[in-house]
């Protein structure tokens, strides 16, 4: 018989005040937890002032809504947690800003960077978790489609980074974090090689940029999530299923660990990279998957 696991629970240690984060498509579309809404929640519970940027109005106002709600009852009993941490302590008036932006629009990524930059001072860290999941073989996709995974995944990432720079070169210090994926290192067993491109080349870019302004104390690196369970998998995989069950079982026994990851654990590493604790650590890819990169084997038992 498998012993219970160990539920985790991220106590808030502080080790992000005085930060100013942009997070960029952290909303949450339904009020679940996404991999975006996990992180932006997670920096906001180690005490970072966050910019939640998303092109989608009602994925930010569901994001504040949740947000408030586990503060207020945090307030209340002290131990009510959003995703995985507690939330007590954070002060949504004076940490959280939001707006909306399109990354395929850069004057509205621009407008955003100065909103940030007028109500919670300019940002030093950069958080990219944009990611649309574009499906099709090469022989089922229009070129349109290819072109349309580049410019939301790769090309957005890029004008974020070029509008974060300034910022992070006025404070001497930044820290840039995109949101990739296994799938742009591997092949997952889905065909959709627009997506898998796009996240491959969001991978050189974060290291090249890392590379090109270490010297400037800033950092960039990439999270590879690997098979996380979260509501993107149920509008944007499950196609390649008979059904979500099946999906959910296949993408289970898929993971070496016998189980998909959370948007938590995707949420905890990128808190590790915006903090100090990651300082010598840059122009690296870093994945979250259980092992799944290194599995070359069949499904566990
Ligand atoms: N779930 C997985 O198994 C998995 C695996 C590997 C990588 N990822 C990556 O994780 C990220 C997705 O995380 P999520 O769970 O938060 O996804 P999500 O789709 O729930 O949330 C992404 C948010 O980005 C916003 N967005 C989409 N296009 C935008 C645009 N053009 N401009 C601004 N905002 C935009 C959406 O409105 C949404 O709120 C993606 O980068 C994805 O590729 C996920």
């Amino acid at each position: 018989m498998s012993k219970p696991k160990q539920e985790v629970v991220s106590v808030p240690t502080g080790r992000l005040v005085g930060t100013t984060i942009m997070a960029i498509g952290c909303g949450t579309p339904d009020g679940e937890v996404n991999n975006g809404f996990a992180a932006a929640t997670a920096f906001l519970r180690e005490g970072a002032k966050v910019c939640l940027v998303d092109r989608d109005p009602n994925a930010l106002e569901q994001a504040t809504r949740v947000l408030a709600e586990a503060a207020a009852q945090a307030g209340a009993n002290g131990a009510v947690t959003a995703g995985r941490g507690r939330l007590g302590g954070v002060d949504l008036d004076a940490q959280l800003t939001t707006v909306v932006a399109d990354v395929g629009d850069e004057d509205s990524l621009a407008a955003a960077f100065a909103h940030c930059a007028d109500r919670l001072g300019g940002p030093t860290v950069l958080h990219y978790n944009v990611g649309i999941v574009v499906n099709g073989g090469v022989d089922e996709l229009e070129t349109d489609g290819f072109r349309r995974a580049l410019d939301i995944n790769l090309t957005g990432a890029f004008s974020a980074i070029k509008h974060a720079l300034p910022h992070m070169r006025a404070a001497g210090h930044g820290s840039i974090i995109s949101v990739s994926s296994v799938g742009g290192m591997r092949y997952m067993g889905y065909d959709y090689p627009a997506y898998a491109a796009s996240k491959a080349g969001l991978i050189e870019l974060t290291k090249v940029v890392g590379a090109q302004y270490a010297s400037e104390g800033i950092r960039a690196n990439s999270i590879a999530p690997g098979l996380i369970e979260t509501p993107l998998i149920h509008r944007s995989i499950s196609g390649h299923y008979d059904s979500v069950e099946d999906m959910l079982a296949a993408r289970h026994a898929q993971s070496p660990t016998g189980k998909m990851g959370r948007p938590e654990d995707v949420a905890d590493l990128a808190v590790f990279l915006a903090s100090n604790e990651s300082a010598y650590i840059n122009s690296t890819l870093i994945p979250v998957d259980g092992g799944l990169t290194h599995y070359a084997g069949m499904p566990k038992r």
